[in-house]
């Protein structure tokens, strides 16, 4: 019977982060070398949406990502789940009667989608753990610091449990206690800001993020240069940009966090390509984009992987799409450019 069975569903979007969080300083707990800041997309757009259910008669934890059964054991999971069932027993050892309702021996089984490619540098990770963990703490009703269990999942997803403009601070705590996301202003703030995504291709990524980033650690100086002295002021100024919803600042800053993070990443040995000549040709076209017009009215931004984010105005969004389209028409050839507009605000689909 469906009686004994408890289950809730959730969705949760992706984010594009505008200063780039690359490197960790601890591996388990994953606590990053630098602050970031990113855009949660709409709910409507890119996201995972998951389903948790909870039985006495379940056995075993289980997980289904896009239909297909997955390893429960991954340590990541692991700690998610573990971390969640910690605050399970904290509310129950303050005599909170409703945590009675569900046996902490009770086993969950979770079924993931997402509606864009997993693993091709979309922040599919990011959406997929917010959601989880978010799923996790309707089904088992509790509270608290949840973007801490979230980054144990994902870094990056830490910041997918907000709207709109977020940071994550990177703490200074070995226990990761204050490496929290916080929202910097809800996304109602700038309704004229626009996202693009351009998806010049859907396979996965050769280089994970977590062996890129830890690679890049032991080999870029370059990367601890960027951490130490370049992030903290940036992140100043990107918050001012969004505040002042200056978009000129705002798309320079952006272009300027992608192009250094990759180019850590060519500073890293063995060196890790993520863009492809697509990808290249979009960041020339946007550069001549802005100059013909003298002002930056589109910006990119790529992680790890060739796919661009385009962030502009809703008053460029039909004109600068148009020019994608002449110079990569789509369904032509082999590395032919898909696009999808993504409208950040207001304007649901
Ligand atoms: O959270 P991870 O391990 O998928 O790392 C994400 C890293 C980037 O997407 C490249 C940058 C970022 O801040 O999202």
């Amino acid at each position: 019977t469906t009686q004994d069975i408890i289950f809730v569903t959730c969705t949760a979007p992706v984010n594009i982060a505008v200063v780039k969080y690359w490197g960790k300083r601890d591996e388990d707990l994953i606590l990053p070398i630098n602050s970031s800041l990113s855009v949660t997309l709409h709910q409507d757009q890119l996201k995972s949406t998951t389903t948790v259910a909870c039985s006495a008669r379940f056995k075993e934890d289980r997980i289904w990502l896009n239909g297909k059964e997955e390893n429960i054991n991954q340590p990541r999971l692991q700690s998610c789940l573990r971390e969640i069932r910690r605050l399970v027993r904290k509310r129950r050892s303050n005599r909170d009667p409703g945590a009675d309702v569900l046996s902490l021996s009770h086993k969950v089984h979770i079924c993931s989608e997402n509606n864009f490619p997993t693993a091709a540098g979309l922040a599919s990770s990011a959406a997929g753990y917010a959601c989880l963990v978010y799923t996790l703490s309707r089904l088992l009703s509790v509270e608290g610091e949840l973007s801490t269990i979230a980054r144990q999942g994902s870094g990056s997803a830490c910041r997918s449990m907000y709207g709109g403009f977020v940071q994550w601070h990177m703490g200074m705590r070995a226990d990761g206690k204050d490496s929290v996301a916080e929202q910097v202003e809800p996304e109602s703030h700038w309704p004229e800001l626009r996202v693009l995504v351009l998806v010049v291709s859907a396979e996965r990524k050769p280089v994970g993020s977590t062996a890129g980033m830890q690679t890049s650690v032991d080999t870029s100086s370059l990367l601890k240069h960027r951490a130490e002295a370049v992030v903290p002021g940036r992140m100043d100024e990107m918050i001012q940009a969004i505040r002042k919803r200056d978009f000129s600042t705002f798309g320079e800053l952006t272009m300027k966090d992608s192009n250094q993070f990759h180019a850590t990443c060519l500073d890293t040995y063995p060196p890790i390509f993520y863009l492809n000549d697509v990808s290249r040709r979009v960041i020339g076209l946007v550069h001549r984009y802005n100059r013909h017009y003298r002002e930056t009215r589109v910006a990119y931004t790529f992680d790890a992987g060739p796919n661009a984010v385009i962030y502009t105005l809703q008053p460029y969004v039909s004109e600068f799409v148009q020019v994608v389209k002449h110079f990569f028409p789509p369904e032509t050839n082999g590395e032919e450019l898909f696009y999808q507009v993504i409208k950040l605000c207001c304007e649901r689909s």
